[in-house]
Parts: structure tokens; C-alpha cells; sequence
């Protein structure tokens, strides 16, 4: 595997990150994760400007744009990639031990490619026992600050299922570990607004324009999942994923009619426009 670290190609042997990066340490910092469609970075321009938002929150600075698309191209030629996802840390580079950030220091950036396999018809998901919370200092940034997450999933993946989906503090339903939740209730396309706390994918916000204002943003109870028409997941690399189970229980229909029109427009969209 060739990869892109601070301006340099190469191999994953020989790329070297300082023990002490504030990224390692108290994981400071921001990343995005795209996917190439016949070779190219899908939707580049909004992952980039995700990828800027997050860190400025953050206070982090982040390589030009132009850099990064370079950086991109060049790991994917480099690994002789077509379907595949690519991966972009920036973290809050070399620091002493603590939580304050050495001043001056510059960002550590980090560009990576894998091969992508396609996804799964379907997805299982559970309801984790853990709260997302909206108020908190990352809510709806695309952090590295990712072991809640990585618990979540390992807790789902213990019960046999895909995806572990939270609710916030308010006990409304917020988002999965690594995808956003739609689901219809009463015949009405619904996801929860980002002031529940969820990221705001870049899937979702593709599927929301392709859904023409007949998708509601608002708040639902966690339990309204289990009581859904039909549900799915959305995501870069799980595109439109329909929830077959909410904690072992079927829902009705998974594609339901809903996921199965919002799919094909979807990869409609990906076949017109590469950067929608
Ligand atoms: C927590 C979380 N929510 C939602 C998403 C979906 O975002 P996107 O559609 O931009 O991939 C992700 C993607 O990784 C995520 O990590």
C-alpha cells in the first residue's frame, strides 16, 4: 500500500507518525471519507468542504484543496485503484503530552486508499446503550474521535448486526456509527435535523435534494424506528442501505418502496455527476 503523508508518497512500511501527534494522543483532529466512482473521488467539493468546516471548529489548519485532490489522485494511481474508498486525516500534529497543542505546530496529514467491496443489500441494526450527545463540543463534526463509535459497532456486531443506531440525550433518535437514518413513518420520509446531533452526511444531503422537500427534518423518539413503514441507512460507502431488522424484530419491508426509489435516483445522480 502506498500512501500520502505531509507531502510525500509512500509505503505504508515506511510512513512515519510522531508517537507524540495530538492525533494519537487525545484524538485531535478531523477526516473525511469519500468513495471513487470509475476511479473518481465522488462529491470532492462538499467532502472538502465537510473536511474544512470540521477542522475549523476544531481550529485546525488543513492543507489547500488542490493539494489534497493531488494527494488523492496520486494514492489511488499509486495502489492501482478503480472502486474504492479514500480516507483523509488531519490531525493537530506533534505536541507535548496534555491537551493543549504546541503552538506553531502544523497539522499531520495523512491521505490513504483501500479497495471497496460491495455493500450489503441489507443492514441489521441494534439500538446501543449509549447516548450521542448533542450539546457536546464535537456534536456533528467529523472527528477522529471515533471509540464510541468503534464500541458501538463491536456492541452490534456482538448481536449479530451491522450498524448500532443512537439516540441523543433527549431520547430522540440521532444517528448510526458510521451512517445517517431515514425512516417512513405513517408514509412520510423522515430524518432526524442536525441539531439532534447527527453529522451531516454528504449522502444525506444529496438524498434530501433528490427528495425535493418531501423529506421532513425533525426530531422522532428512538423507538419510532422499530414502529417504521420501512428505514434505511445512508452513508458514502453504504450509499442507500435498507434496515432489514431494528433489535431482531423485521420491519415490514427492507428495500421498501421509499429506499428502493431514493437508490435508483441516487445512482442516477452518480452516473450524471461525479461532484453533485
Ligand atoms: C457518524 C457518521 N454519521 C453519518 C455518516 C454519513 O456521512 P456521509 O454520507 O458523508 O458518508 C458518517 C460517515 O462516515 C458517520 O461517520
Amino acid at each position: 500500500m502506498i500512501v500520502w503523508i505531509d507531502g510525500e508518497l509512500l509505503p505504508l512500511e515506511r510512513a512515519r507518525v510522531s508517537p507524540l501527534d495530538h492525533g494519537l494522543t487525545v484524538g485531535d483532529g478531523v477526516f473525511e471519507t469519500l468513495r471513487t466512482y470509475r476511479g473518481v473521488p465522488f462529491a470532492w467539493r462538499r467532502h472538502l468542504e465537510r473536511l474544512r468546516a470540521s477542522a475549523a471548529a476544531l481550529g485546525l489548519d488543513v492543507p489547500d484543496g488542490d493539494e489534497l485532490r493531488l494527494a488523492a489522485d496520486a494514492v489511488l494511481r499509486a495502489n492501482r485503484l478503480g472502486d474504492a474508498r479514500v480516507r483523509i486525516t488531519v490531525t493537530g500534529g506533534p505536541a507535548p503530552p496534555g491537551s493543549s497543542r504546541a503552538p506553531g505546530a502544523g497539522p499531520t496529514t495523512i491521505v490513504v486508499a483501500a479497495p471497496l467491496a460491495p455493500g450489503a443489500p441489507t443492514a441489521d441494526v441494534v439500538i446501543a446503550p449509549w447516548t450521542r450527545n448533542e450539546h457536546g463540543a464535537l456534536a456533528g463534526l467529523k472527528t477522529i474521535s471515533y471509540a464510541a463509535n468503534v464500541r458501538a459497532l463491536a456492541y452490534a456486531q456482538a448481536r449479530g448486526a451491522q450498524e448500532a443506531i443512537f439516540a441523543n440525550t433527549a431520547g430522540n433518535l440521532c444517528e448510526a456509527t458510521g451512517s445517517n437514518v431515514f425512516l417512513v413513518l405513517d408514509g412520510v420520509l423522515v430524518t432526524p435535523p442536525p441539531s439532534a446531533g447527527c453529522l451531516q452526511g454528504v449522502t444525506r444531503a444529496l438524498l434530501l435534494e433528490l427528495c425535493d422537500g418531501t423529506c421532513e427534518e425533525r426530531d422522532v423518539p428512538i423507538g419510532a424506528l422499530a414502529t417504521a413503514d420501512e428505514a434505511f441507512l445512508s452513508s458514502t460507502t453504504r450509499e442507500v442501505q435498507p434496515i432489514a431488522h431494528v433489535d431482531g424484530v423485521a420491519l415490514p419491508a427492507a428495500p421498501g418502496p421509499v429506499a428502493t426509489r431514493l437508490a435508483a435516483a441516487f445512482a442516477q445522480l452518480v452516473a450524471r455527476d461525479l461532484d453533485p
